[in-house]
């Protein structure tokens, strides 16, 4: 006889509804308005803007902004915010962020033109990334961008060569990879030996010597970024930090001059109900090993600021039955928040009805219809009974939600909205059907 399948422990149950909604506090149920965000229900953005669209909470930008920028304080730390752009490059959420005072880490020439145009100053600009090109260290040196982080010695010489070509001195931080593991998913871990990130903090030194040696460089500190969605505390950073307050005081020890630390991003937010690490405990992480160095400091977060901003609205096309599965099928799909594909994410998945919100839920896969069965938002997930046309909110969607969107299956990309207060406002457009074809071209000897 087979054993009894074991109960699921509490901790492995999903979240309810409003267990969901009470750790988001810009989400409300409203007995009339269903789902309402700050004070705009979300059905209104649906009639008024159509599915699927991502939406924004300005205030929720804001407030998160500050209660980071409120933890390095309290803990003394003398240390500017960069927000990582690609986590949510949208105009709007830059210009909101950039009105609180965050400067920009950036990664193309595209999220630095995005951040000029936000309105974030290019001395508050850092460059990040493991391949910026002649043309983007060049356009980044003409902008005068405050920092450019290099990841090695071979594009130390590049970033020496387009200094030379545009006549400007390139303020240079190296960025170290500590071989340390952040324990989170091996795609977006980026602070191990083997990952591409960075030079060995044992070949640091000497590459740092020679940067001061190096025509149109100007050595102005170190960096580390050790990766992303980090839940499992603050060892992983501790161990980073440490490693890089000894790195800046051997550098100190051969004469040369550090005068400022990037502590990277990463911090993770609780999607499910993993384990929640504060800007606090970070904030002490980095007063701990880099407090007493005298150093300007600076962090590039992104998701932690805009994950839970954002959500994902979408509506049922329809429910299907096979056997005992039950399939909703959205009109939003893998195209348009990837996560889950690439990285088995959880999202909440709430409905936005009072009626839906409150009635009983039973396990469906919930899916999009784009022609894989990759296109799985969740299996097994609590929901009611969701007739066509019925909306869902996909939670904690304002971070690598709209900024990885592609157009797979000939979708179009979804609009998005600015929520604030009572006012909302789209923020980039639903992409056309001409959009989609306008870029296309036939070869002359095809033309009719
Ligand atoms: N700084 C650097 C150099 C980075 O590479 C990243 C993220 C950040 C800062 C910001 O990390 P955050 O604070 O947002 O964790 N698409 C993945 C996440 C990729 C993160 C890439 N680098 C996801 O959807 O989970």
């Amino acid at each position: 006889m087979a054993a009894p399948a074991p109960a699921l422990l509490p901790e492995d149950a999903d979240p309810t509804f409003a267990e969901l909604l009470a750790g988001r506090p810009h989400l409300s149920l409203h007995a009339h308005d269903g789902l309402t965000m700050e004070e705009v229900p979300l059905a209104r953005i649906a009639r008024e803007v159509g599915t699927p669209t991502w939406i924004y909470s300005a205030g929720t930008l804001r407030r998160r902004f500050h209660a980071l920028r409120g933890a390095l304080e309290e803990a003394r730390l003398p240390c500017e915010i960069h927000f990582a752009v690609k986590a949510n490059p949208n105009l709007a959420v830059l210009r909101t962020l950039a009105a609180e005072g965050a400067g920009a880490d950036i990664v193309s020439e595209g999220e630095l033109r995005l951040a000029l145009a936000a309105g974030i100053d290019p001395g508050h600009v850092v460059f990040s990334g493991v391949g910026k090109t002649p043309a983007e260290l060049r356009f980044a040196l003409a902008q005068g961008v405050g920092q450019i982080n290099a990841e090695s010695a071979e594009e130390v010489a590049m970033i020496s060569a387009a200094a030379a070509e545009t006549g400007r001195t390139a303020q240079v931080a190296l960025r170290v990879n500590p071989d340390v593991d952040a324990k989170t998913h091996a795609k977006i871990t980026t602070g191990k030996s083997e990952n591409k990130f960075g030079v060995p903090i044992a070949e640091a030194p000497a590459l740092y010597a020679r940067m001061a040696a190096t025509p149109g460089v100007q050595p102005v500190g170190v960096a580390v970024h050790i990766g992303s969605q980090i839940t499992s505390g603050m060892a992983a950073y501790a161990a980073a930090y440490s490693a890089l307050a000894d790195l800046v005081r051997a550098l100190r020890a051969d004469g040369l001059p550090v005068e400022r630390v990037d502590c990277g991003g990463g911090l993770g937010i609780p999607y499910r109900h993993e384990p929640a690490p504060s800007p606090a405990a970070l904030a002490g992480a980095i007063r701990g090993a880099l407090g007493n160095l005298g150093v300007r400091l600076m962090v590039e977060p992104g998701r932690w600021i805009c994950g839970p901003a954002g959500v994902l609205l979408a509506s049922v096309i329809l429910s299907k039955h096979t056997g005992a599965r039950r399939f909703v099928i959205l009109d939003a799909a893998m195209n348009d928040l990837v996560r889950p594909a690439m990285y088995e994410a959880w999202h909440g998945i709430v409905p936005i009805s009072p009626a839906a919100f409150h009635a009983p839920a039973t396990p469906c896969d919930v899916v999009g219809p784009v022609c894989e069965t990759g296109d799985t938002f969740a299996r097994n997930r609590g929901l009611p009974a969701l007739e066509p046309g019925s909306l869902v909110a996909f939670l904690d969607a304002g971070a690598y939600g709209a900024a990885m969107s592609s157009t797979y299956n000939a979708r179009p990309l979804a609009a998005e909205v600015l929520a604030d207060g009572a006012r909302f406002a789209v923020v980039r457009e639903r992409q056309t059907q001409d959009a989609l074809l306008a870029a296309q071209r036939l070869p002359a000897w095809m033309a009719a």
